[in-house]
């Protein structure tokens, strides 16, 4: 058996426990609350519908990114490549996971930059975690990391919960926004600020834009639980259950898109966390998102095969385009204008039932006087 490093091991854990336990949230991404208009005349043919947008200098074939996941051992560099032959051939954007074992193990490093190589076209975005620069990295990895992958972008994720909850965590996040500052200012490609699934806040999308990151993805809650993750990887029973009490925690994927376009109205948004299909992707754009991402569902259809893969990102962009058509927006941008309406809680529902009671019984009571 190969000798494996502990950034690796915790890789493949998070692979395996992904792949085969139940992992998700105890909330839902708040998405359910919020339906199209569907229009029964919609004046469009389905074949003009037309998803594609540009984003940082690249062309994409649908609003769709395979969110971050993984890389660092072989059956990562495998899912890397399938994902990446996938995105190149459907046109949809990628990044890679977590770059820190490359940095520190050179030869891990074709398990990484083996998407560029497959995918020379994609919009492709690096990887680390923001708390390393509280731990010794600096902007030279930041640009060693995006050069490994030649990346269009860098995502620096922000997991202060999981760092938290796990064993030996990197928990030191204080004076982190003024490194992520001077990351935004000398690095050579953009900057994106990301959650890896409990969400953003007005006060976090405040502090990033002024940090000056160029897109934040929300990774709300809702899906992906990495507290249930690292309770499932946990070594002994006090972490086991530090982990566990978490399973309802974060800022579900729809409040996290509103907060960050109320806090910072201009912001480029990528929405992911608990997405399930295009009409959920569309849902999000419609909310205000550029992007729909989605991990663990990519990341199961990889496991089988790239054929898997492309299946999988056609029918979600299929989704999108007949979300669209039923909707009435030809162009993706569309979405936006006034399409989706939030459905009335149950309280509000009561409410409008008691007034309608009550309206209707003065009405009789007139009646009865006539
Ligand atoms: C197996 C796996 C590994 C992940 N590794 C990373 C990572 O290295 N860096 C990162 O920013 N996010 C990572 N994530 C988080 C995802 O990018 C995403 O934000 C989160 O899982 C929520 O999306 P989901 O609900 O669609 O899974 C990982 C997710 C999965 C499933």
């Amino acid at each position: 058996m190969p000798k494996v490093a502990p950034i690796d091991q915790r890789k493949a854990d998070h692979i395996k426990i992904n792949l085969e336990q139940d992992v998700r949230s105890a909330l839902t991404t708040g998405l359910e609350k919020y339906h199209f208009v569907h229009e029964a005349l919609p004046e469009l043919d389905l074949n003009r519908v037309n998803t594609t947008l540009s984003l940082f200098g690249k062309t994409l074939n649908a609003p769709i990114l395979i969110s971050s996941m993984t890389g660092g051992t072989e059956e990562a560099g495998e899912i890397n490549q399938r994902l990446a032959e996938a995105a190149q051939e459907v046109g949809v954007a990628m990044g890679v996971g977590s770059q820190r074992a490359a940095l520190e193990n050179p030869k891990e490093t074709p398990t990484f930059s083996i998407a560029r190589k497959v995918a020379p076209d994609i919009l492709l975005f690096a990887n680390l975690g923001a708390v390393q620069l509280n731990y010794g990295y600096s902007v030279d990895e930041c640009r060693r990391a995006v050069d490994m992958i030649q990346a269009d972008a860098l995502c620096l994720h922000l997991n202060p919960l999981q760092e938290a909850v796990q064993d030996a965590g990197d928990t030191n996040f204080e004076g982190l926004a003024k490194k992520i500052e001077e990351v935004c200012r000398k690095l050579e490609v953009p900057v994106i600020a990301k959650e890896v699934g409990w969400g953003i806040s007005e006060r976090t999308a405040k502090l990033l834009a002024d940090c000056g990151v160029q897109a934040i993805d929300v990774a709300g809650a809702g899906g992906t639980s990495w507290s249930q993750v690292e309770m499932h990887r946990a070594p002994d029973e006090f972490t086991r259950q530090l982990a566990a009490t978490f399973v309802g925690w974060g800022i579900p994927t729809a409040e996290s898109i509103l907060n960050v376009k109320k806090a910072v109205p201009e912001m480029t948004i990528f929405a992911s966390g608990g997405l399930k299909d295009g009409l959920d992707i569309a849902k999000c754009i419609a909310l205000g998102a550029t992007l729909g991402g989605m991990a663990g569902n990519f990341l199961k259809a990889a496991a089988v095969s790239t054929e898997k893969a492309v299946e999988m990102m056609k029918l979600t962009k299929r989704q999108i385009e007949v979300t669209m058509f039923a909707c009435g927006a030809e162009r993706i941008r569309e979405l936006e204008n006034g399409k989706l309406v939030e459905k009335p809680s149950d309280e509000d529902f009561q409410k409008a039932l008691e007034y309608v009671l009550e309206k209707n019984k003065e009405l009789y009571k007139r009646l009865a006087n006539l």
